[in-house]
């Protein structure tokens, strides 16, 4: 009786280490960000490690409709111009501020007004430091951070 008592313990530890392995963030980065009505991101900076996925949720903790206050979460290539691609995505209103085709979005959210969520789920791209931005036009010079992959 003793013996089977502690054998399962044991089997039940084997399961939660098993299950907190499971769990484990060594695959998978999890990030929120929010967004707010004084057209502030929450985060200057989010740091990830090369291979992950990484599972992004976008917040928009305001009220204020999409139409005066956006907010998208875009990740950049490497050696884009924050300014060029913020003026270039200030024109594609139609495409909700990503210019149709470009070569300089790795990935983004779709545009949200207040009160709304959304989360993706990309593949870190390789080790370095990328800019992200919020392309509703205007808010780069102020919604902007960088996204470190190590
Ligand atoms: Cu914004």
């Amino acid at each position: 009786m003793r013996f089977l008592k502690s054998g399962a313990i044991t089997l039940l530890l084997f399961f939660f280490a098993f299950n907190a392995t499971a769990q484990s963030t060594a695959d998978t980065a999890k990030v929120t960000i929010e967004g707010n009505d004084k057209m502030q991101f929450n985060l200057d900076e989010i740091k990830v490690k090369a291979g992950q996925t990484v599972v992004l949720t976008l917040k928009h903790v305001g009220k204020l409709p999409k139409a005066a206050m956006g907010h998208n979460w875009v990740l950049l290539t490497q050696g884009t111009s924050i300014q060029e691609f913020g003026l270039a995505a200030s024109k594609a209103k139609d495409n909700e501020y990503i210019p149709e085709g470009t070569e300089n979005v790795i990935v983004h959210t779709e545009l949200l007004g207040g009160g709304e969520q959304t989360t993706i789920e990309f593949e870190a791209p390789e080790a370095g430091t990328y800019d992200f931005i919020c392309s509703f036009p205007g808010h780069y010079a102020m919604m902007k951070g960088k996204f470190i992959v190590e």
